[in-house]
Formats: C-alpha cells, sequence, structure tokens
C-alpha cells in the first residue's frame, strides 16, 4: 500500500493519535508516498469532465494537501489558481511544489473567500467533515464562488456489501470511531459518512444547484454502476 518512501507503521500510528491538522502536519513530507494522495487516474478523469463546462477563470483548490488539485485547476483555470489547508505542513510541501499557485492558511469550515473563484474543487477530503460540518464547507464554498461559479468533486459510489472493499471501509469507520470515543484530540475521518443523496442535499441547502455525472473512465460496478461521479453543484448566475 505504500512506497519504501511512505511513513512508517510507527510514524502512521502517531499520526493518527494525533489531530487532524498535527496529523497532517507530521505527515507532509511523505504525503505523496501514500495511497491518501489523489491518484492520478481521478485527477485526469475531472478534468477530462470538467473540459467540457470551460474555460474558468480563478480557481480555488479545498483542502488542497500537498496541491494534487494543483494539476486539475491549471489546465482548466486561465486565472490564479489558489489552494486552502489548515496544515501548515501541507501547505509548505505545497508551495516548493507549485510556488506559481497562492497558498492560503486557513479552517475549510470558516472559508475566508467572498466571490473570489469561479470553479472550485475538493479531492479526498469530505471524510474529514462530520455530517454536522457539511453546511459551514458549502456555505462557505457558496460565499467563495461568483454567481455562475461552479464546485466539482469526485465521490465514490458505495461498493457492494458482498465486496471486501465494503468490509474494510466498514472496518476502517468503525475503528475511527473507537479511537475518537478512547482518545483525544479526535481524528475525524470517516469514509461511510458522505454518502451521494446526504452531500446532494446539504449543497441545496446551501443553494446550489446540483447533478452528478459519472466518472466513467474510473470503471464499473459489476452490477453497471459507476465506481465514482464527479458532483458538479452551481451557483446561480441571477441572485
Ligand atoms: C487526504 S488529504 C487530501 C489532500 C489533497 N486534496 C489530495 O487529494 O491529495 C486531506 C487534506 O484536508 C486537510 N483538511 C482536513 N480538514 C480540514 C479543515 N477543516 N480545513 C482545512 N483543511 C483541512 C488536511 O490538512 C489535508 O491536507
Amino acid at each position: 500500500m505504500f512506497s519504501p518512501h511512505g511513513p512508517s507503521l510507527r510514524e502512521l500510528c502517531v499520526q493518527a493519535l494525533s489531530s487532524v491538522e498535527r496529523g497532517y502536519d507530521l505527515l507532509a513530507p511523505k504525503f505523496d508516498h501514500t495511497p491518501f494522495r489523489t491518484p492520478e487516474s481521478i485527477l485526469g478523469a475531472t478534468v477530462e469532465a470538467l473540459s467540457a463546462l470551460g474555460p474558468f477563470d480563478r480557481g480555488l483548490d479545498v483542502c488542497c494537501g500537498t496541491g494534487a488539485g494543483m494539476l486539475v485547476l491549471r489546465p482548466l483555470c486561465q486565472g490564479q489558481i489558489t489552494g486552502v489547508d489548515f496544515s501548515a505542513g501541507m501547505l509548505a510541501q505545497a508551495r516548493t511544489a507549485h510556488p506559481d499557485a497562492t497558498w492560503v492558511r486557513a479552517d475549510a469550515r470558516a472559508l475566508p473567500f467572498a466571490e473570489d473563484f469561479d470553479l472550485a474543487v475538493t479531492f479526498g477530503a469530505l471524510g474529514h467533515f462530520l455530517p454536522t460540518e457539511r453546511p459551514a464547507l458549502f456555505n462557505g464554498l457558496y460565499r467563495a464562488l461568483r454567481p455562475g461559479g461552479l464546485l466539482a468533486f469526485p465521490i465514490g459510489a458505495p461498493p457492494s456489501r458482498l465486496s471486501i472493499s465494503h468490509w474494510t471501509v466498514l472496518g476502517f469507520d468503525l475503528a475511527m470511531r473507537v479511537r475518537n470515543a478512547v482518545w483525544r484530540p479526535p481524528f475525524v475521518m470517516y469514509y461511510r459518512t458522505s454518502p451521494l443523496p446526504a452531500v446532494h442535499d446539504d449543497l441545496s441547502d446551501a443553494g446550489f444547484s446540483v447533478r452528478a455525472v459519472p466518472l466513467t473512465a474510473l470503471g464499473r460496478h459489476r452490477d453497471g454502476s459507476p465506481r465514482c461521479e464527479l458532483v458538479l453543484a452551481r451557483k446561480p448566475a441571477d441572485r
């Protein structure tokens, strides 16, 4: 699962017993050698799906980590591209990898932007937000976008109950619940708390008009349903 350049088991345990922010600070130098960094296949499929809807002017990547989302924003955006994250360690890596972008340290639950962006994306971070925190996240994203702006992010379809993946994510979430019941500070990361229907409802409540398109390049489950969809949430142009 991890390359030889990735974190050791001990480093991963120390990270998992820290807060989310501190955990990512510790992991940052080795993050790109873990499976937690969004893979090129997902970034590429996202670019392909968004190409037909662009070009865009200014772009924002929320929970940018070491900057994977820049590979999506750069080909699609003609204006400035910005990443926001609350981990100073992750931002330091991102700044080194993409010195031409703008980097902002902020909590995604209180985004410090107002009508600044035409496209916003986020990858691999939804599980860090409890369902009760999603309204703050989505309201901030709505505020950050210009009228007519687009929020886009991939979301995995739940695997069949008969698959190994189903039991793996179930086991992971259970382990995190036990960890968070007995240890402080909490490390919020759950795979099963952000199903598409709930996310759809929260985006609609924030004011977005929402649809999802299949990212067919990422494959299908045995029943033919897509493994991954791209959520497209549009801020109305006429407010
Ligand atoms: C799994 S990493 C994903 C990084 C990158 N988007 C990628 O796909 O490779 C999750 C990132 O979300 C950030 N994060 C989690 N909760 C956050 C919050 N409340 N505000 C800002 N950043 C947050 C973490 O610091 C970390 O960099």
